[in-house]
């Protein structure tokens, strides 16, 4: 009898772990532009994590790196009244979609899993809204990185340039003997992606911040930032006569099988190495990108959560977000993704040389001033001057003829314009 009844009550128990799922299993579409190999192994994790709970995964997959072309076609979905659950939304554009009054607050489930307490207040900061979580962090990712070819390198006999002029003198000897130095596209966001981290080098953290956060005209109109552009300008003479519209994934393949000797991107590149089976340190190295050791663009991927009527899809919604910070996803996804992890808390003894790099520097670089919100991927200002700032960029890097001075004053009446 009595072990009759601890069968029923550990039925009922089962069934009370099976019933959340199989009754509130609701649906969840969500917007992303992880679309890589290497990235779409991370989407692929919350996909199956979420379908681990019983709910339905709609991937809105929107290819393009750097998610221009996401954000143009989440727009004229939300416009017309049907915006997924959750979208990658990063930066001061969250408050943007906040403000219009397209998203839902996250307080249950923040303070359930305690957010404040997990995330950094740097972070944590950027997705409120009116006090309250809008969007739930996914990682952090270093924009200043340096991928490089170690084979190609040793041929040469040059070693990996820790500054801009090291840089110029090993990319000569690169080209000298027939490689393309530096791997690039030709696209917008990755002109600014390198612009960045010339950027950084150059004016140092400190003058960094106030020329893409607080837009201080003593900075942006400035000769130093006749010298960035320079600089710049030095540094995409070493790209080959390929690179327009090329996708960044493309650019690492190349580094990857030596076509190229570098590539100044973010550390998802680094996820197409490990999605190719590369160990780092062996078959590919990371530095800071030259001239930014011990400095640190952050870049922190986020999803935006909208209002939804569905009660099923809220509770799914709701799902997604706490997935997103738990321990297990956390290591599962920056492993697969190429950044690490948002949550202050956790072991990276997992993690390979290149992130346990990352996040020593993230926490050092937090400690001495050198940690800064990267301009190119949203986090330092508002979309509209970030575009701004890509179109004087961009028409720089394309041009036949281009005049440092003149395209500083472009960039200081750009900014101006959108301020
Ligand atoms: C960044 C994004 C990364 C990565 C990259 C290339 O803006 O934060 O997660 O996807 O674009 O697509």
């Amino acid at each position: 009898m009595k072990s009759l009844k601890r069968h029923f009550t550990a039925l009922a128990m089962s069934a009370c772990v099976l019933l959340p799922t199989s009754v509130q299993a609701g649906k969840v579409e969500v917007l992303h532009w992880w679309t890589s190999g290497g990235e779409a192994r991370a989407a692929k994790a919350l996909k199956q994590m979420m379908e681990d709970q019983g709910h339905t995964w709609k991937d809105f997959a929107v290819a393009g790196g750097g998610g221009e072309a996401a954000m143009t076609v989440l727009k004229s979905r939300a416009v017309s009244g049907n915006p997924p659950a959750a979208a990658q939304i990063k930066g001061l554009e969250i408050r943007e979609w906040a403000e219009l009054g397209f998203l839902t607050s996250l307080e249950g489930v923040a303070d359930n899993q305690n957010w404040d307490q997990l995330i950094p207040p740097m972070i944590s900061d950027v997705m409120k809204y009116e006090g309250q979580y809008v969007a739930v962090p996914v990682n952090v990712h270093r924009v200043n990185w340096l991928w490089v070819n170690p084979d190609v390198m040793d041929k040469v006999g040059v070693k990996v340039p820790t500054t801009l002029d090291e840089f110029f003198e090993v990319a000569d000897k690169l080209k000298a003997e027939g490689y393309i130095p530096l791997a690039h596209g030709g696209q917008p966001w990755q002109d600014a992606t390198v612009f960045d981290a010339v950027a950084l080098a150059e004016l140092g953290p400190e003058d960094y911040r106030k020329a893409f956060v607080e837009h201080d005209m003593d900075v942006i109109n400035s000769k130093k930032m006749e010298r960035v552009f320079a600089q710049f300008d030095k540094v995409m003479s070493y790209v080959d006569d390929n690179a327009a519209g090329r996708d960044w994934n493309t650019a690492t393949g190349m580094v990857m099988e030596g076509e190229a000797a570098m590539q100044i991107m973010g550390d998802w590149a680094k996820a197409e190495f490990t999605a190719a089976g590369q160990t780092p340190g062996e078959d590919y190295l990371c530095a800071p990108a030259p001239g930014t050791s011990g400095d640190f663009t952050f870049n922190v991927d986020s999803f935006a959560m909208f209002s939804l009527s569905d009660e099923e899809d809220v509770k799914a919604q709701k799902d997604l977000a706490r997935t997103i910070l738990k321990p297990e996803f956390q290591t599962l996804f920056n492993q697969n993704k190429g950044s690490i992890p948002v949550r202050t808390d956790m072991d990276m003894g997992d993690f390979d040389s290149c992130a346990q790099a990352s996040m020593d520097t993230f926490q050092s670089s937090s400690d001495d001033g050198g940690l800064v919100p990267s301009f190119s991927h949203g986090l330092a200002t508002t979309s509209h001057i970030q575009g701004q700032i890509f179109d004087v960029v961009t028409n720089f890097a394309n041009s036949d003829n281009p005049d440092p001075a003149k395209t500083t004053d472009q960039l200081a009446s750009a900014i101006q314009s959108a301020m």
